[in-house]
């Protein structure tokens, strides 16, 4: 039994679309699939056809602390086709950080109840909810694989250095940590942004990432709706092969995704990703601008969307930008005038008789 969790604390970037269409892909190649509903909105339960606030058992009488409201988690388990079962989420699973915060036990209830299935399931798919609480935790330290779904959107890898960390925590705690490997989702080739986003993803994950890429496709939001997953819905969609293309890879390099020395794979990986790339927050204030760009080494002082700042509400731009340690020379461009950062006091002369500024990583 391989054990997966998909897990990211940002919300939205499709981690129920992934575990309900990498789970159905799964069960219909002939594998034994189990999904677990971790998150207290229940998302995947509703993208499988089942209303959890009509049910008496979920995922949180497996959690639960309280006695007489326990269950087994096969009790609670039901059966959507022959082989693709759920253990179904619930809002009460909101309840449960409070309840087991001082169990230090509590953290591997997922693990032993997982680990009494052994031989029931080929593969157990955990939907984690979007926070990096207890639920996560608990998943986390249950998994042998962690997905991290990316959205191919700015800021789509802030907060993975959390995550990652939280895996490193395991890793301290039980000398075993669960692989990390992205998963690019909702990818539209039509827009420049998103193979910049492709880039800088790859850079930070280098091998560590899925080679198939989930495009954007509606047929996946029309499938959840009906409570179907997107190969029961319209098996041609683009939706349904990615996810089936997906599943073909875990299938194929499951050898190499659960080695049974991964542990000290997932060890090295982190250590390295520890010292790659770092955020660096942009900001510039100019209330009156209509475009502000930030220009520098790291993007070959190229203005276009990947370096145009956002702009809030109070005036100030702002611009994340996830960049390797070094040192970098920089300036903004604001409605075409280019401007040192009034807010560095570190620059440099340049070849055109003024200053850069110069950032250290
Ligand atoms: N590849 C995709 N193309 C189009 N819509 C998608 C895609 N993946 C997910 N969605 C939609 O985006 C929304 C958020 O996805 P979801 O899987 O629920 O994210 P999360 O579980 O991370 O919050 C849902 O409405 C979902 O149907
Ligand atoms: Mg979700």
């Amino acid at each position: 039994m391989k054990v997966i969790s998909i897990a990211n604390q940002k919300g939205g970037c499709g981690k129920t679309t992934t575990a309900i269409n990498l789970g159905a892909s799964l069960a219909l190649k002939g594998h034994r699939v189990l999904i677990i509903d971790l998150d207290p909105q229940s998302h995947a339960s509703f993208g499988l056809g089942i209303k959890t606030e009509q049910l008496d058992r979920s995922m949180y009488n497996v959690l639960t602390s309280v006695d007489t409201k326990r269950r087994r988690l096969q009790d609670i388990i039901l059966n959507i086709w022959d082989k693709l079962h759920l253990a179904p989420g619930h809002i009460l699973l909101s309840t449960i950080e409070q309840e087991l915060r001082s169990e230090e036990d509590a953290i591997s209830t997922i693990y032993r109840a997982i680990d009494l299935l052994t031989a029931s399931y080929d593969f157990v798919i955990i939907d984690c909810p979007p926070s990096l609480g207890f639920l996560t935790f608990n998943a986390l330290r249950a998994s042998h694989l962690l997905i991290v779904p990316l959205q191919c959107c700015s800021l789509s890898l802030m907060g993975v250095g959390k995550l990652i960390n939280m895996v490193e925590l395991i890793q301290l705690k039980l000398q075993r940590a669960p692989k990390v490997k992205g998963l690019v989702t909702m990818y539209d080739k039509r827009t420049k942004y998103a193979k910049h986003m492709i880039q800088e993803i790859n850079m930070y994950f280098k091998d560590n990432i899925f080679d198939t890429i989930i495009r954007v496709n509606i047929t996946l939001r029309e499938a959840a709706a009906h409570g179907l997953p997107a190969i029961k819905f319209d098996k041609h969609s683009a939706g349904a092969k990615d996810y089936a293309a997906l599943s073909e890879e875990i299938i194929v390099d499951a050898r190499k995704l659960f080695l049974d020395n991964f542990y000290q794979e997932a060890e090295d990986f982190m250590s390295e990703m520890r010292n790659k790339l770092k955020i660096q927050k942009f900001s510039f204030m100019a209330p009156e601008a209509g475009n502000v760009y930030v220009v520098g080494d790291f993007n070959h002082w190229k203005a276009d969307d990947c370096s145009r700042l956002e702009p809030q509400p109070d005036g100030i731009w702002e611009k994340r930008m996830a960049l390797k340690p070094g040192t970098y020379k920089y300036k903004f461009i604001v409605d075409g005038e280019w401007i040192h950062d009034p807010r560095n006091s570190k620059s440099v002369p340049n070849d055109f008789g003024g200053v850069d500024s110069l950032l250290t990583i």
